[in-house]
């Protein structure tokens, strides 16, 4: 009964932690305000919903299905990928469905990793990067996004990691800080993986939460590229588990082959729903944006109550927030957590180093930042 040695290097989930201690102090009768994940409050297209529903009927819908994606799924994506960013991937070997873009983070993983494969996770960043490497067998090797570089890295300063790693991970529009992808920048990334023969994992779940969509697919032709896009945030449909990755075929494979001895398929009816979602016009994106861009004023009030200012630029569901000098993000978190009962996540989990920040999600209802401005102001005085 002895978990594998690896397990011991990666600690549960904080979100998940923090989850449980809130539904306890809940069943007391506490009420929290929830601002540090980001699950989308807001409904997915009502057509969506109406096709998922309709498809419950179709011949075969509970079956088992493809095991890479539906053909016409696969062709949905490639459309959307046209529209929006100019890029025409092959549907039939450049584009894999994945039940959400996090799964498809382990079965790269797992297809490219032998034990102790290097593998560069940026910081502040996603968790799951660094812990997935280490479940997969490999050893993460962290690289800073620099605060003056527009949280970019220095890719020179980056290549002597570079020639020993095997997989590097990006993200941009970059979760938690909120910076665009810049298509300069992108085509630099390219770039540095030909020539130091490495897998690009772009991770790109944000692609339209912004006002400065971008693809890496765009300017990565035959580089060992790879990009995940997710349906959980540009549609609203987190608990949905749908996205995917496109890019080189090689890596397109290998991944597959993964995933199909892993996994048999996705519900039938998921992905007929989600090509009507990949197929709706701007206007759904201009009006998701629109009430982020609202939230984001009220943030910044919260943030202004101690003295914090958030990252104005940029798109994604967060307000990557820079506290006064000498301030400690998880002693603000936990204050607000055990005093006032709002729940917001400290920069430290995006990377140890980042305790001078906070992040705020912008995934809850309008009123909700009011009343937490309401505790903060009349429970302080
Ligand atoms: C940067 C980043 N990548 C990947 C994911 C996972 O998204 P999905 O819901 O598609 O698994 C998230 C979710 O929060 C994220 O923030």
């Amino acid at each position: 009964m002895k978990p594998a040695r690896k397990l011991s290097r990666i600690g549960d989930y904080y979100f998940a932690r923090k989850r449980e201690e809130i539904a306890r102090m809940e069943k007391d009768g506490e009420k929290f305000i929830s601002l540090a994940i980001g699950n989308p409050d807001l409904p997915p297209p009502p057509e969506v919903v109406d096709e998922l529903t309709a498809r419950l009927g179709d011949p075969g819908a509970h079956r088992y299905q493809a095991y890479s994606g539906l053909p016409s799924f696969k062709e949905a994506i490639a459309r959307f990928y046209r529209r929006h960013f100019g890029v025409s991937p092959d549907p039939a070997t450049a584009i894999l469905p994945l039940m959400g873009s996090k799964s498809g983070i382990m079965w790269l993983s797992l297809a490219y990793l032998d034990p102790g494969d290097k593998v560069l996770v940026p910081e502040p960043g996603y968790m799951a990067y660094g812990s997935v490497t280490i479940l997969a067998g490999g050893e993460p090797v962290a690289f800073e996004l620099e605060p003056a570089r527009r949280w970019q890295p220095d890719l020179d300063r980056l290549t002597p990691l570079a020639d020993e790693a095997k997989i590097m991970w990006m993200n941009y529009t970059n979760m938690p800080t909120g910076t665009p992808a810049d298509r300069g920048f992108l085509k630099e990334l390219v770039s540095f993986a030909k020539d130091k023969d490495i897998i690009l994992a772009f991770d790109n779940p944000y692609s339209l939460i912004t006002d400065q969509a971008a693809s890496i697919l765009k300017f990565s032709e035959d580089a060992p590229v790879v990009e995940f896009q997710s349906m959980s945030k540009n549609f609203n449909m987190a608990g949905w588990r749908l996205g995917w990755m496109a890019g080189h075929p090689e890596i397109i494979r290998a991944t597959a082959k993964v995933q199909n001895n892993a996994e048999s398929g996705i519900f039938y009816p998921l992905q007929k729903a989600a090509e009507v979602a990949l197929d709706l016009s701007d206007e759904w994106f201009e009006q998701i944006n629109r009430i982020y861009a609202r939230r984001k004023e009220k943030v910044k009030k919260l943030a202004s109550r101690f003295g914090g200012t958030c990252s104005t630029e940029g798109g994604g569901m967060f307000c990557w927030i820079h506290l006064p000098e000498g301030m400690s993000g998880e002693r603000l978190a936990d204050e607000w957590f055990y005093k006032y009962r709002i729940f917001i996540a400290p920069g430290t989990i995006f990377g140890k180093k980042w305790d001078n920040y906070v992040r705020i999600s912008l995934t809850v209802p309008d009123d909700l930042y009011d009343e937490a401005l309401r505790r903060l102001d009349t429970w302080t005085s």
